[in-house]
């Protein structure tokens, strides 16, 4: 079996578990003031773990809930269990597993699944993205006044440091020139609509390896653009990610002050 067919099983798999999840009464706990983590995000990401293990042993697995450590591997698959863990908690049923395969800095398969809505979006490099089967590619919006741009907010945010004063300046230069923005929580998820072309750019900061790694591939293999906050190659250890349909990427960075 190919190797994008191994990991979209299991993927499909641990939908099971999280659809469960997502209609029971679940644990939760506080990883900090607001971020949360449930049961079924731990459930998910050790099931996943193993599955990935027999499947992949020459590749160190990153899953959110258990690493520890640097984040950089030759050989890497960045796990989240449930991206989008909030509206996991308060029955928004946007949320998504996410798988990135990695070798040596590049990103070469990815799986998003929402399993709620059943909506799986996949890549592997230089063969393209689809969803449930259709290829994917970018909106063809030139236009930033008439963008769509999607957004989210770093937990840290509480702190009312450097972290929420971005945040607020982005959104107060910003929110003028484009169409609307969203803040729909699941970051994976806001790579993938912007690889469909739902929306036409996304920016964030403090996101995380197992946050992005799966979406990113699915974006550039749609004809999407990312960068850094300065428009630079983006790399996990940046704070600041850009991602667009290409055509306004520039127009988005002039509102995004460098981070
Ligand atoms: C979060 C979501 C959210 C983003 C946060 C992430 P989690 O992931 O992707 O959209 O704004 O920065 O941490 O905690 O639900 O896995
Ligand atoms: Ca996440
Ligand atoms: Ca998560």
């Amino acid at each position: 079996m190919k190797k994008i067919e191994i990991v979209k099983n299991i993927v499909l798999e641990a939908g099971k578990i999280v659809k469960e999840g997502f209609y029971a009464k679940k644990k939760v706990t506080h990883k900090s003031l607001v971020d949360l983590v449930t049961d079924y995000d731990v459930k998910t990401e050790n099931f996943i773990l193993d599955a990935l293990a027999k499947e992949f042993p020459e590749y160190t697995l990153v899953g959110e809930e258990s690493h520890h450590g640097t984040y950089h591997h030759d050989k890497v698959i960045y796990i989240d269990p449930i991206d989008g863990t909030t509206n996991f908690v308060h029955g928004i049923p946007h949320l998504a597993i996410s798988i990135g395969v990695w070798d040596h800095g590049t990103p070469r398969m990815a799986v998003v699944y929402n399993p709620i809505l059943d909506e799986l979006f996949w890549a592997v490099a230089r063969e393209g993205a689809f969803k449930n089967g259709s290829r994917l590619s970018v909106s063809t919006q030139v236009k930033l006044q008439q963008s769509l741009i999607a957004t989210g907010f770093p937990y840290v945010k509480v702190d009312r440091g450097l972290e929420y004063h971005w945040v607020i300046q982005s959104l107060t230069d910003l929110l003028p020139n484009i169409r609307d923005i969203r803040r729909l929580g699941a970051a994976a998820l806001d790579l993938c609509y912007l690889a469909e072309g739902k929306t036409d750019g996304f920016y964030e900061i403090d996101l995380k390896p197992w946050d992005v790694a799966a979406g990113i591939l699915i974006l550039l293999e749609a004809e999407g653009r990312v960068s850094n906050s300065s428009g630079k190659i983006f790399d996990f250890d940046d704070k600041g990610l850009v991602a667009s349909n290409g055509k306004i990427h520039a127009q988005l960075l002039k509102y995004l002050r460098p981070i």
